[in-house]
């Protein structure tokens, strides 16, 4: 079988029913190539988080095969993942209900290093600090507590833990959906910059096309549990094939104003 190097991860017929016969994912296939951001765009209910829950293994797919770098995530132990695990972060769409409020910031972003019982070279406080100045945040935010903060710092804090046990790959489900747009523009950015320093590869789950075409390569549509479109965002932007493609495109509004200057 011959392997291509430039995908990280493949999925291979996915197929996921809560209740038999229900199908919210139908036969998915695609693949995400390295460094590359795919967006992932849909009506609400299409499926777009149940793909990145059986993705990442935090759900079992009734059928299908998930190839990540070239290996079989669903024939993996328990402890096989848990390596794996560290290589892929999940950031979700409300910031507050992701942190624990009873944790300071310091405990919060420690914690990934304890699950995995590891020490970055530099030490965990050192690595802290880094995480923290890289989503622009000050060093004073360790002590504080999630409840002190606004929502797009919060989802920061998110980011900088997702980032803590330097990952590959980010699955960013809706990261500003719940934030009012010039923060959520402000995020986005962030995003970007963040993907470039540290050669990321994402999956962005979104509802917004024009955000999609801000920051993804190529765009994956999904409807009612299938793949209905997949190709480079801007050709399916500018010339969708499918139907359903082309009423989301419409239904969306205008980029916001924050993100088209200075791009
Ligand atoms: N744990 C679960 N048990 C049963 N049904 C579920 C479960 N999780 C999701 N579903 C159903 O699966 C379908 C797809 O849901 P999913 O959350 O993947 O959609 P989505 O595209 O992410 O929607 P949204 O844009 O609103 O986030 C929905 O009908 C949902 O009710
Ligand atoms: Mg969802």
């Amino acid at each position: 079988m011959s392997v291509d190097e430039s995908v990280l991860l493949e999925a291979q017929g996915l197929v996921k029913e809560y209740e038999p016969g229900r199908r919210v994912v139908d036969d998915v296939s695609f693949a995400i190539r390295r460094g590359e951001t795919l967006g992932l765009v849909g009506e609400s209910g299409s499926g777009k988080s149940t793909v990145a829950r059986l993705l990442l293994r935090l759900a079992e797919p009734t059928a299908g095969t998930v190839r990540y770098d070239g290996q079989d995530l669903l024939a993996m132990s328990q402890r096989e993942m848990r390596g794996m695990r560290r290589r892929m972060q999940i950031v979700f769409q409300d910031p507050y209900a992701a942190l624990n409020p009873r944790m300071k910031v310091k405990q919060i972003l420690s914690e990934p290093f304890e699950i995995h019982g590891e020490r970055p070279s530099e030490g965990v406080g050192a690595r802290l600090q880094e995480m923290l100045k890289t989503v622009g945040l000050e060093e004073s935010a360790l002590e504080r507590f999630p409840h002190e903060f606004s929502g797009g710092q919060r989802q920061r804090i998110n980011i900088a833990r997702a980032l803590a046990l330097r990952p590959e790959f980010l699955v960013l489900d809706e990261p500003v959906s719940a934030l009012d747009v010039s923060v959520g523009a402000q995020v986005v950015n962030l995003l970007r910059e963040l993907q470039k320093r540290y050669v990321l590869t994402y999956l962005f789950i979104s509802h917004s096309m024009p955000l999609v075409r801000y920051l993804c390569d190529r765009v994956a549509v999904m409807q009612r549990g299938r793949l209905v479109e997949l190709g480079e965002c801007e050709q399916v932007c500018s010339a969708p094939r499918d139907e359903y493609t082309r009423r989301l495109i419409a239904a969306t509004p205008e980029m916001p104003e924050a993100l088209r200057v200075g791009d």
